[in-house]
């Protein structure tokens, strides 16, 4: 049995993606409200930003992995227009479940896809362009999960890895200090789940930095990716352009 991290535990392979179920069963009914709570609403700005990055075209096809409650996806389908496709996609029920009735509430109706990042059902080269936004920090086998999203990329597609990653020198002990001590508490009395939040904190500490995710996703296939620290590295948006 190959062992692996969930949070600062180390669990067996084949229990993480339980663990990580449990999370998001756990937060799903809350989490918008304690994204905003937790980020002061910076979340929105991360998100708009790698919209603005994408600079996505009428008639574009869209992968959303990880898709969740539908932010990204949301703003994807208002660029690509009636003649383009994103696809709203995420490993979990009860967040896709909240996902697309949110985006049924707004007006939106997408295709949505219960499925495995590291297992996408789609066929090789569809899309102009795969996003992730905050989810490849919670996938067991983030390798295989890479390599299947520059599998599903069309040849010059790219590929947006938003995600938090390590912040500025100057900036770690606060943040450290607001990730160990309020994360946990906010999620306690918001969400009733400290310990989804203290995974969290945990998860983002055991991240691969700016530089090592850069060359895991150039190993995935794209050529060429640019690195985009938002908020002094609390985020960054990897650009993969496969090439
Ligand atoms: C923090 S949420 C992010 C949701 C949304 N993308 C956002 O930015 O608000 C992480 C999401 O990753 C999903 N996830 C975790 N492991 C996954 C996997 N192996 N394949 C697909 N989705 C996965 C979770 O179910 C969860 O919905």
């Amino acid at each position: 049995m190959t062992e692996t991290h969930f949070g600062y535990e180390r669990v067996d392979e084949a229990a993480k993606s339980e663990r990580v179920r449990g999370v998001f069963d756990s937060v799903a009914p809350k989490y918008d409200v304690m994204n905003d709570l937790m980020s002061f609403g910076l979340h929105r700005a991360w998100k708009a930003y790698a919209v603005a990055v994408a600079n996505l075209r009428v008639g574009d096809k869209v992968l959303d992995v990880a898709g969740g409650t539908g932010d990204l996806a949301r703003s994807f389908a208002t660029r690509v227009g009636p003649s383009g496709v994103v696809v709203h996609s995420d490993i979990n029920e009860a967040m896709l479940r909240h996902g697309r009735d949110r985006l049924l509430d707004a007006g939106v109706a997408l295709p949505t896809v219960l499925c495995d990042a590291e297992r996408l059902p789609f066929s090789t080269g569809t899309f102009d362009l795969v996003s992730v936004g905050f989810g490849l920090r919670n996938m067991t086998h983030k390798e295989r999960a890479l390599a299947e999203m520059s599998r599903v990329v069309r040849a010059g597609g790219r590929l947006l890895v938003l995600e938090f990653s390590k912040v500025a020198p100057p900036l770690q002990r606060a943040y450290d200090w607001y990730s160990f001590n309020v994360l946990p508490r906010i999620g306690q009395w918001i969400a009733k789940d400290g310990d989804s939040y203290r995974y969290l904190a945990e998860s983002i500490r055991l991240h691969p930095s700016q530089d090592e995710l850069k060359s895991m996703v150039k190993s995935a296939g794209f050529g060429h990716v640019d690195v985009h620290n938002l908020s002094a590295g609390v985020v960054a948006l990897h650009v993969g352009i496969k090439c």
